[in-house]
């Protein structure tokens, strides 16, 4: 009998690790002969640790498990799908992933994310034949037909970038993924890296061999060691099996890749920043242009591109760059893994086509708060994201619906808030955010951040509120469009939604303030 349990970090910070040691002694115990094989994440995540046997019947779910479950779970036969009260059932049945379109996700949770073997037997490996096939003209063009945007955060066409860089002449080019997550309430890539880490590996593939790059690194920030693990085993595993390393797939081309280790600073995920990094430097943003995609690594073409991105281009090479476009709404096309968090009863990751509303992934998805207390906020699209009341939870999940209501929909993460937030004071989180993780190269994120947390303060004390708003608001206009990037450039995005939807909360109650 072969049990899966997650070795995903949240899946680990829930106690996986002794609840698999617990399943391994029981089995011992009673004589019985079973493998244990770690996977991913489900993304379930008030489920973690999810425990999953492979019965007659498929596989069977059972969580949330903790080590004291172990023992009558055995009792109760889970081995072959027994009634038990934590049986949730055949995983994909659940109604929060049967309602999922899993495309880049499909095989997370389900393989052991470092086995070439699990990973091929799943599908893994026909979009890097299917490129070899088409050639790098003809798989750019894929990328251009499936409609797919940047899912860092800023969505911008991968396929055009891509066809930038497979332009540019030069002696040496290079191919960059951005696995710097550092927005709060996000865990995607964390998820795909710690899940399916080939699926990446092999999208960064396909996109060497397109735009004729030989080197590749993946920048994965510090707070990630067990994507960082998981990262280094599938690409030796990858190099083992001859899919990366000088002959990829028998292709006579060369590709070589490496992670990376950043340091733990927000502004290495801003894409030059993190280039000054990989060079060796401290990670302070270059000025744009020249783009990457003309002068980036080392001065070469570079195309950088976000874990998210690269991981969907193996199933778009495989099935087709329309059957992609086929998901979504408007210029939004395919899916966008959303990741819900904060105050809410059921957080975890939702891969879904664009055009799913606010409230259906708050309410539907989510199932409100964890408090029981009504919602009254939610930040979409990272620290750096606008705060929406309830009155906008029906925006579709779109990239204009957002941009249209002054937010954005970023990197995808939802976090949710109940009645007891207070916005000015996140409105100053946003600020000293910014005061923090400024790299300081530009005035207007340096100063201005820090300058916005004195005067909203003095609004807050009820100091000339009116004269300080109009300030803030000012300061806030001269930062979105004089800071040289995204840093400072949507700092006011957070404060001035804040400001814009929950007024009330900045009508000057000093004492409430740190
Ligand atoms: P951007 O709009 O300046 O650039 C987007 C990408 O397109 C870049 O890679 C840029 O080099 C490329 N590009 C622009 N013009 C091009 C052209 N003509 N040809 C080829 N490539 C071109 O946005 P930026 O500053 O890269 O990203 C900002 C976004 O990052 C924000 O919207 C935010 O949502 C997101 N973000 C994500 C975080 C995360 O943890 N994933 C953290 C913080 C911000």
């Amino acid at each position: 009998v072969t049990v899966f349990i997650p070795r995903d970090a949240a899946a680990l910070a829930l106690g996986a690790e002794r609840v698999a040691a617990a399943v391994a002694r029981a089995a011992r115990e009673r004589g019985l002969d079973i493998r244990i094989v770690r996977t991913g994440s489900r993304g379930m995540l008030w489920l973690e640790p999810m425990v999953e046997v492979a019965t007659d019947a498929g596989r069977i779910a059972y969580g949330p498990v903790r080590p004291d479950d172990v023992g009558p779970l055995f009792e109760a036969g889970f081995l072959a799908g027994g009634a038990h009260a934590l049986r949730i059932g055949p995983p994909e049945a659940h109604p929060y992933l049967a309602r999922q379109q899993r495309l880049t996700f499909a095989r997370c949770g389900v393989i052991d994310p470092v086995s070439v073997a699990e990973y091929r037997a799943q599908g893994g490996y026909r979009g890097l034949a299917a490129a070899l096939r088409l050639g790098p003209a003809a798989t750019v063009e894929a990328v251009k037909a499936s409609g797919l945007r940047g899912r860092g955060g800023a969505g911008f066409p991968t396929g055009v970038k891509w066809a930038t860089v497979m332009g540019a002449q030069a002696p040496r080019k290079y191919v960059v993924c951005n696995a710097d997550e550092g927005d709060s309430g996000t865990f995607a890539d964390r998820m795909l890296m710690e899940g399916d880490p080939l699926t990446l590996v092999e999208g960064m593939t396909i996109a060497a061999l397109a735009v004729g790059a030989a080197r590749g690194y993946i920048y994965c920030r510090s707070e990630y060691p067990h994507a960082f693990a998981a990262l280094n085993e599938a690409i030796a595993a990858a190099e083992g099996a001859g899919l990366l390393g000088p002959d990829v797939m028998g292709s006579g081309q060369a590709f070589h890749l490496e992670a990376r280790l950043g340091a733990g600073a927000y502004i290495c995920g801003e894409e030059t920043s993190l280039l000054e990094s990989l060079e060796g430097r401290r990670g302070i943003v270059r000025a744009k242009p020249p783009i990457p995609a003309l002068k980036g690594l080392f001065g070469q073409p570079t195309l950088v591109n976000n874990v998210l991105s690269f991981a969907a281009i193996p199933w778009i090479l495989e099935h087709g760059g329309s059957a992609y476009a086929a998901y979504g709404m408007g210029r939004s096309l395919g899916t966008l893994p959303i990741q819900l968090a904060g105050n809410v009863r059921h957080g975890g990751l939702i891969e879904t086509a664009f055009g799913l509303t606010l409230r259906a992934v708050i309410e539907e998805f989510g199932g409100g708060t964890l408090s029981g207390r009504p919602v009254r906020a939610a930040q979409v699209g990272g620290p750096l994201g606008a705060y929406f009341p309830e009155a906008l939870f029906d925006t579709p999940m779109d990239y204009e619906a957002f941009a249209a209501r002054k937010g954005l929909l970023g990197h995808g993460g939802v976090v949710v808030f109940d009645d007891t937030v207070d916005l000015a004071r996140q409105a100053r989180f946003a600020f000293e955010f910014c005061a923090a993780e400024s790299c300081g190269k530009c005035t207007p994120c340096r100063i201005g951040a820090v300058r916005g947390v004195e005067t909203l303060d003095k609004v807050l004390a009820g100091e000339s509120p009116r004269e300080n708003l109009a300030l803030l608001t000012d300061l806030c206009e001269v930062m979105t469009d004089g800071s040289l990037c995204a840093m400072g450039g949507l700092t006011p995005v957070p404060v001035m939604s804040a400001l814009t939807h929950f007024p009330d909360d900045f009508s000057g109650r000093g004492a409430a303030m740190p």
